[in-house]
């Protein structure tokens, strides 16, 4: 059934196959492909109706990561397609216009499925946005940037480690793949490119920077445009994250978009000597900085100017919350008790009725020894401090994401606006993949 003024999607999951390395061929999961999916552009005001079809011999999900919408929409684990089901949830967009993703959420198989590869972006546009000077050709001057590490066994398959190392700290990979290809290149025909860059990792945090030093301007997080660009010289993305740059490549010198992997593990497996399993090499480290992207200037046509305003945002003023509530997010020992506020996920316990409208802080406090990057449904919120002091200026906009380093507070403002369910919980939790599909995540519903 399809309702007048919609805009109808078509995704289609099924198994596929991928050459990771020439010759040897791994299964995967596809949507409209072998792996990974289409770019979905949509509209923000617009009606839309995706038709999901699952051709896998397994269940699955897929959730519209970053949006605000109806529960039942919502592609969490209680809106499971069945093998050979077909799931059509339709919802508006209400979203600003950004860089928004969707991916599998299967109860306690988000992880594996992901890692397949069930997993693609989603372009927003708006009419605020629109009427900027803002490179916004896809494919040409706006591209997206799927940033992935994979392990491959020594026969060059993919491999989805489960040892308790992997599982605990998630699960990373030593080689580094952007759109699903590996030392990419991308030939630039302007003088000022767009990167959208998500990182859809499963477990691994990047510091992303340009070859040279050369500075970038961040010109939106998570849910769209910051209020100016942001001129940095290394941005740090976890997984779930997103972040959009503009890369200035007027002198027409070919330059390179790079990344460390900030540590972590912080101290877990030893440090000093006298931990529990003692510091080594393991086969997950990469060799750094790797490259992320080579881009090829091809013609140093002039450069746009760069709007110094971007998008004016409402002040953030935390007196406008009328209540507070605390979140603490832990690992147990060894990994082994993935919890937020001492509890695992159970898909039969509600644990916050948060009412419609109202204006709230979300306290987000790890006492793990690993940083975590927690996410929330059906919201963009605003980062109040991080153990009260102001957060870096990629968190100046709106997030769906963000990093909780250990030991650390951070500060959300947050308020739902519509689409409420007593029954039909949204989740919020860790988007380190093995963490979330271990427990560490929780349920709420909006009334
Ligand atoms: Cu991107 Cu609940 O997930
Ligand atoms: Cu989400
Ligand atoms: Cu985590």
């Amino acid at each position: 059934i399809v309702e007048q003024g919609e805009r109808v999607f078509r995704l289609s999951i099924s198994a596929g196959q991928k050459e990771f390395v020439p010759g040897v061929v791994s299964p995967t999961i596809g949507i409209n492909a072998p792996y990974l999916g289409p770019t979905l552009e949509m509209r923000r005001g617009e009606r839309v109706r995706l038709h999901v079809d699952n051709g896998l011999d397994d269940g699955a999900t897929v959730h519209w990561h970053g949006f605000e919408l109806p529960a039942a929409a919502d592609g969490g684990p209680h809106q499971l397609i069945r093998p050979g089901a077909r799931w059509s949830p339709s919802f508006e967009v209400r979203q600003r216009a950004s860089l928004y993703w969707y991916h599998s959420h299967l109860h306690r198989g988000t992880g594996p499925q992901v890692y397949a590869g069930l997993a693609a972006p989603i372009y927003v546009r708006d009419d605020e946005e629109d009427a900027l000077d803002l490179p916004s050709e896809y494919g040409v001057d706006d591209i997206p940037l799927i940033v992935q590490d994979r392990v491959l066994d020594n026969s060059g398959k993919l491999l989805y480690p489960q040892n308790m190392h992997a599982q605990m700290m998630g699960v990373r990979g030593d080689r580094l793949y952007v759109n699903g290809t590996q030392n990419a290149v991308f030939d630039a025909r302007t003088g000022l490119l767009r990167l959208r860059i998500l990182n859809g990792s499963n477990a691994r945090f990047y510091d992303f920077s340009l070859s040279g030093g050369q500075t970038m301007q961040i010109i939106a997080s998570d849910g769209g445009l910051l209020e100016r660009p942001r001129a940095v010289r290394s941005l740090r993305l976890a997984p779930g994250e997103r972040a959009q740059i503009l890369v200035d490549l007027s002198e027409g010198r070919p330059l390179s978009l790079v990344a460390t992997s900030p540590d972590n593990s912080m101290g877990m497996m030893g440090g000093d000597g006298g931990g529990m399993m003692g510091r080594r090499r393991d086969d997950t480290e990469m060799d750094e900085p790797f490259r992320v992207l080579d881009i090829r200037p091809s013609d140093s046509s002039p450069q746009r100017k760069l709007p110094s305003q971007l998008a004016p945002l409402p002040a953030l003023d935390p007196s406008l919350a009328v209540r507070t509530r605390r979140f603490v997010l832990d690992m147990g020992m060894m990994g082994g008790g993935m919890s937020i506020n001492g509890a695992s996920m159970d898909m039969n316990v509600i644990s916050e009725r948060v009412p419609v409208g109202q204006w709230e802080i979300w306290e987000i406090a790890n006492a793990s020894m690993m940083a975590h990057p927690f996410h929330i449904h059906n919201a963009q919120f605003r980062v109040i401090d991080r153990n009260g002091r102001t957060p870096p200026p990629l968190e100046t906009g709106y997030k769906d994401t963000v990093i909780v380093d250990p030991r650390e507070q951070v500060r959300l403002l947050l308020r739902f606006e519509e689409h409420t369910d007593p029954d039909l919980p949204y989740m919020y939790h860790c988007h380190i993949l093995e963490h979330e599909d271990a427990g560490m995540m929780g349920q709420f519903v909006v009334v």
